[in-house]
Formats: C-alpha cells, structure tokens, sequence
C-alpha cells in the first residue's frame, strides 16, 4: 500500500487536501504529519482510516520517525517559516535519506520567476537533491479576505493593503485542495511538472470591495498605504517578523508585474470550473460579516 505523508494538514490547503484525498484514493494509506496529533485529531473526527505522526518543522529530531516507509511528501511552507537553509535543507535531506523519493511542494503562482522568495528556493532544492516532483503553484487566495484580512473586514469594511491598482488572480482553497489531490494520486503521470492553478478572475482590490459590496449589499472600501507602513502595521498587529515581510512583497510586487497568467489547469486536471469570486464571498457571507462567528 502506498504511504502518502502531509504537512500542514491542520491548515487551509491541508484540510482541504486531506479530505480530497481521502475521497479519491481509497488504496492509499493517508498520514498527516503534525506537532500536535490530539489537536488534529479533533480536526478530522469523521476520517477513521487518517494516520497521524509526530512532526515538527522546527524539531529536526522528529524528522526520521516521520518520514520512515514514506512513498509521496506533499510539503508545505508554514507562512511562518521563511529560513530555507535552516529548516527545509535539513528536512529535504533527511527525507531523502530515509528513502523518500516523490515530493509534492504546494509553492506559488510565479515562483519560477521571483527569487526574494522562499518558494524559488525551496523548489531548486528539491530538484538539486534528486526528488522525483511536482510543484503546485497556486494564484492567490480568495480565504485571504476570511483569513488575514477578516478582523479588518469585520471591523471596519476595509481592506488596507500596499497593492495599489495591481491586479490578483484569485483562487479557492477548496480547488487547489483537489488539485492537489488528482495530483498525487497520479503522481507518475505528472511528475517533474509544475502546474499553475488559477481561477478565471484577475481583479484589483478595489474591484473586489466592490464585488465584497454588491454580493454582501454593504458598502466595502480599500484602502493604498505605502509598504513601509504596511510592514510597521503588522509588525503592530502581531505579525511574525518573516510573515510580515513576505505580506508586505506578495502584495506590493504585483505593482511592478505584469498581471498574472490565467490557466485552465485545474479545468484539466478535474473536468470542473473553479469558484468564482462572487460564489466564493456567497459562501462565505456569514463568517465575513459577523464578528464574533465561531468555526
Ligand atoms: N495566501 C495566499 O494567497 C497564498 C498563495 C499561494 C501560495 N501560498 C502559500 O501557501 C502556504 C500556506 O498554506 P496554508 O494557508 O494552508 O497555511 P496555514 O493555514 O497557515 O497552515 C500552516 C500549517 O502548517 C502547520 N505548521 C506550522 N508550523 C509548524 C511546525 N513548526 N511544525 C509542524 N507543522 C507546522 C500548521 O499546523 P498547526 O495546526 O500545528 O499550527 C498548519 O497545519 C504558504 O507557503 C504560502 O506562501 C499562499
């Protein structure tokens, strides 16, 4: 039986992974990787056949048990964690070591292409060490605004951002969790391939208040700031030092960029449409409007 190994399964893409996962390849053994097992046990109640094991990013002496008799890591960048050298060189060495051949890096749209990123890095050591790979290379995504932007918008209706007039490509989690999913269930078909998942829209900020506006039927605003201040405001709010930065130029770069590329792989990959922007903030009314929602 195949063993497939998910980081960040507790998080947005891995929920979505998992549960994609475990609906399309019953014949697999499905193993989330995790710093806390009985936290993420209470997150997948419903799924009796999921594997857990002990892993920590930041804990190289939990790497081995972790990666022992793996088939396929689907490997993910907590947003915290931007130090390659320090903690994805170790992890990728040791789960070449212990027999890991396929990795599946969950990177971004672009990645190829900007190297102040970890991504960029991330995916050149993975190829230099040999792996067998594929990279998924998501747009951004539409739960950034019930995510990172949602105490702002609950708050106060707005969006702040340093991203002027630069246009997004926005995509649902939901997709790239099945995505991902088709993805490594057929890993031999699509290995050493990247794949860009998009959605069909390429909106700006200001467009998207006002779809926020008109789908909601309140009014939403945006608001510029220069980087700078974006920065010092996360830093305010609490925002890890590495976080804040890599906020700061996934949303200031785009200025300078030409907008980005809309692909029809997640079309091909799965016979479906992805979600648009105005389903998406329909589907997610209840927990952008009202504050003290508990999920
Ligand atoms: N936001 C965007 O628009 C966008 C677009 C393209 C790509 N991306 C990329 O997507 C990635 C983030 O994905 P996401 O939104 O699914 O992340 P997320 O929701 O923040 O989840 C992070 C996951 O990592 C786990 N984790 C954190 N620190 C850990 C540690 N020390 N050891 C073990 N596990 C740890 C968390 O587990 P716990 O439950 O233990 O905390 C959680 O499962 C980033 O690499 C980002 O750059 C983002």
């Amino acid at each position: 039986m195949k063993r497939i190994l998910i980081t960040g399964a507790t998080g947005n893409i891995g929920t979505e992974l998992v549960h994609y996962l475990c609906e399309l390849d019953n014949g697999s053994e499905i193993i989330v990787a995790v710093r806390n097992v009985e936290r993420a046990k209470e997150k997948f109640p419903n799924l009796s056949g999921l594997s857990f094991r002990l892993f920590d990013f930041e804990e190289q002496n939990s790497f081995d048990t972790a990666f022992k008799d793996i088939d396929i890591l689907f490997l993910l960048r907590p947003p915290h964690i931007s130090e390659v050298d320090k903690y994805f060189q170790p992890l990728l060495k040791s789960a070449k070591n212990n027999g890991i051949e396929k990795v599946v890096f969950l990177s971004v749209q672009g990645a190829e292409k900007s190297k102040v990123i970890p991504h960029n890095r991330i995916e050149r050591l993975i190829k230099s060490i040999g792996f067998k790979y594929i990279f998924v290379r998501p747009s951004y995504f539409m739960q950034n605004l019930t995510t990172t932007l949602l105490p702002e918008l609950q708050k106060n209706q707005t969006i702040t951002l340093p991203s002027g007039q630069a246009k997004f490509n926005w995509i649902d989690l939901k997709n790239i969790g099945e995505v991902s999913a088709v993805l490594i269930k057929s890993f031999e078909k699509h290995k050493n391939k990247a794949y860009e998942i998009t959605g069909t829209e390429n909106k700006n900020f200001q467009e998207v208040s006002e779809i926020l506006s008109e789908t909601i039927g309140s009014k939403f605003n945006f608001k510029s700031i220069n980087p700078i201040s974006f920065y010092f405001k996360k830093r305010k709010d609490g925002i890890e030092n590495g976080f804040a930065i890599v906020m700061t130029i996934l949303h200031f770069l785009p200025r300078f960029q030409k907008e980005p590329e809309i692909s029809d792989n997640f079309n091909k990959l799965t016979g479906k449409k992805p979600t648009t922007l105005k389903e998406f903030i329909n589907r997610e009314k209840d927990r952008i409007t009202t504050p003290q929602a508990v999920y």
